[in-house]
């Protein structure tokens, strides 16, 4: 059997993380073979082109190479870890996808979805994620999250319009793809957002990769 997988998106600060440590731990105790990964990143190579993103220091980087080196770290990605996973029947879960492509560089960024999914689809080799988690949180509550925080990266500190351009980003994309993308209201209690989560991810995942 095939495995699945799943990408989970949303803007900086929405709660993702907090939200992947309990499900994985909801994982865990089911025996679920799960791969856990993350863009960018996610091997050596792609870790190393996410520290050069997200370098605070890297200030004349422009627009289109940024959007190539989230490609380029994805492409390695794909190809040494997701496909073979997928391919062994694993189900993966990835911490952002092509759909940040879309949202930051795309929206925020001002490239287009056009150029960004031409760049993508050869760095995708294929594939789409099964099911997509978008943690909907208001940006504004989100980076103000953030900031409360630790110190920010060179995408984080970027100003609050840019952070809204890339919510509304996600939002085209969520009425563009309901079967695909499943919104979780992030503007909630812990225990309320894992509850949404644990209830979308049972529906895909339960009878199939665990009882
Ligand atoms: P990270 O610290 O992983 O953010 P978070 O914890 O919010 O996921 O940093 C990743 C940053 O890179 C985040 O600001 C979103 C951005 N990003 C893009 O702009 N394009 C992309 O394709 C991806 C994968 C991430």
């Amino acid at each position: 059997m095939k495995g699945k997988f799943i990408t989970v998106e949303g803007t900086d600060g929405s709660g993702k993380s907090t939200q992947l440590k309990l499900l994985m731990d909801y994982l865990g105790t089911k025996n679920c073979d799960v791969v856990f990964t993350r863009e960018p990143g996610g091997t050596e190579i792609s870790e190393k082109i996410r520290d050069v993103i997200l370098d605070i220091n890297n200030k004349e980087m422009t627009d289109m190479t940024e959007a190539l080196l989230y490609a380029a770290a994805r492409a390695q990605h794909v190809q040494q870890k997701i496909i073979p996973a997928i391919n062994e029947g694993k189900v993966v879960i990835c911490d952002r996808f092509v759909d940040s492509s879309i949202a930051y560089q795309g929206a925020a960024r001002g490239l287009g979805t056009d150029n960004i999914m031409q760049i993508n689809s050869f760095a995708l080799n294929g594939i789409m994620p099964d099911l997509t988690l978008f943690f909907d949180l208001p940006p504004e509550k989100g980076i103000l999250r953030k900031k409360n925080e630790k110190e920010l990266d060179r995408l984080e500190s970027e100003k609050l319009d840019f952070h809204v351009n890339v919510y509304e980003g996600y939002k085209k994309l969520c009425s563009q793809y309901p079967d695909r993308i499943k919104v979780i209201s992030a503007d909630d209690t812990v225990e309320n957002i894992n509850r949404q989560v644990i209830e979308i991810i049972d529906g895909l995942l339960k009878g199939k990769y665990y009882e």
